[in-house]
């Protein structure tokens, strides 16, 4: 098989299969025997192919790299290009239309930046931007106009390797991730349950964000992920306590960071285009129910629900804070105004809720809702 055939090969298992294509391409590349500079067009290319895998799959997964830049450059959004160029679903493709304005899309068709959170426990933003710049004078490295705890770094940059990451002094965070630490109504000596805490991304924000004081409990229903937190959370010294299972009518505040779609990163998982279906959808919206349902019986009277997802679809965002509101008669939505009061942040205030978007510093795009127990 020559070179192109096996890329068309591996396309095509990623489409049928529906198989996660990072770690499907992360196998494919490293059997290659390439030097960087040809891992990166590889890399660039096969992405590129699986964004745009409508059209790919319509030239039987046989395509160049020339028919996919004019396929690219000559794109024109509408209903017909996201089933049959984009390859999404067409009912999912409906709900994106609905959720937001159809140019704003073309922005999840380009790469995301290398974001990194400086970790406050062990050192400041500052102090990483001097080691990045002496490090690597011939990149840029930015500080994110929002999060003050961002480095936005060139993507050349193998921050991994950095002896500083293996220390836990930074970690690669994207900026909208990193503000969901604003979101919290709390005080030093609160109780915060981070129930979807996964491998740990906002635990550690928020460890960091206030200095590991105050009392973080993590659940998530993989322990495979826990462990993981369990381990970054020692080498970024941050005081979180995995637990298993959330005490009821305790906490000061409750985080949701929901199982979703993920379609708010779908420039990093470009493969959500295959794997999103109304079948998806509907497991996750069940799935946020439930979860919403425990978080309220873990905040205490008077504590806080902190709803985010990593996406832009009204059916996860939106229209479950109406099915939330409906169905919990002891709970009261907070407008976020209330809570992000530096006028820094009215950028991301829309109606009553918090939203970010790659139009905006190039963030993912988030979602964020805050509830307040009443009894
Ligand atoms: C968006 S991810 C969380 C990411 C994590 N908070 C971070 O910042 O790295 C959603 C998480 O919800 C977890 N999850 C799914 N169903 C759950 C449930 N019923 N209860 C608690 N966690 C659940 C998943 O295992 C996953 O880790």
């Amino acid at each position: 098989m020559n070179f192109s055939e096996q890329i068309s090969e591996l396309l095509k298992k990623i489409y049928h299969e529906k198989l996660v294509a990072r770690i499907a391409v992360d196998k494919f590349i490293r059997n290659l025997n390439i030097n960087s500079k040809q891992r990166k067009e590889i890399l660039d290319f096969i992405y590129d192919c699986i964004r745009f895998i409508g059209f790919v799959k319509n030239h039987d997964f046989k395509i160049t790299k020339e028919q996919l830049d004019e396929i690219k450059n000559n794109l024109i959004l509408d209903e017909s290009s996201f089933v049959n160029i984009l390859g999404f679903n067409e009912e999912i493709s409906k709900l994106i239309l609905d959720s937001i304005p159809i140019d704003d899309f073309s922005l999840f068709l380009e790469r995301a930046p290398l974001t990194i959170r400086a970790n406050m426990i062990k050192t400041t933003r500052e102090k990483l931007l001097i080691e990045f710049e002496n490090k690597f004078k011939k990149y840029k490295t930015i500080t994110t106009q929002f999060s003050p705890y961002g480095l936005t770094v060139d993507s050349h940059i193998n921050v991994r390797v950095m002896e500083k990451f293996k220390k836990g002094f930074f970690e690669i965070q994207d900026e909208a991730s990193q503000l969901i630490t604003f979101l919290l109504p709390i005080i030093p000596g609160n109780n915060i349950l981070d129930i979807c805490a996964g491998t740990g991304g906002k635990s550690l924000a928020i460890a960091s964000h206030f200095y590991n004081s105050i009392n973080i409990e993590a659940f998530d229903i993989d322990k495979n992920r826990l462990q993981k937190l369990a381990k970054r959370s020692k080498i970024a010294d941050a005081k979180i306590k995995i637990i298993k299972k959330p005490k009821t009518n305790f906490y000061d505040a409750v985080l949701i960071d929901a199982p979703c779609s993920g379609l708010g990163t779908l420039r990093r998982d470009v493969d959500l285009n295959i794997r999103t279906t109304p079948r998806s959808l509907k497991k996750v919206l069940n799935l946020q129910r439930t979860i919403f349902n425990k978080a309220v019986e873990s905040a205490k009277n008077g504590g806080y629900i902190i709803y985010v997802t990593c996406s832009f679809l009204k059916e996860e965002n939106e229209k479950q804070v109406e099915y939330f509101l409906e169905n919990h008669k002891n709970i009261k939505l907070i407008n976020i105004s209330n809570i992000l009061t530096d006028n820094h942040f009215n950028t991301f205030i829309h109606n009553q809720f918090f939203k970010t978007s790659p139009k905006i510093n190039g963030m993912d795009s988030f979602f964020g809702a805050v509830f307040q127990k009443t009894h």
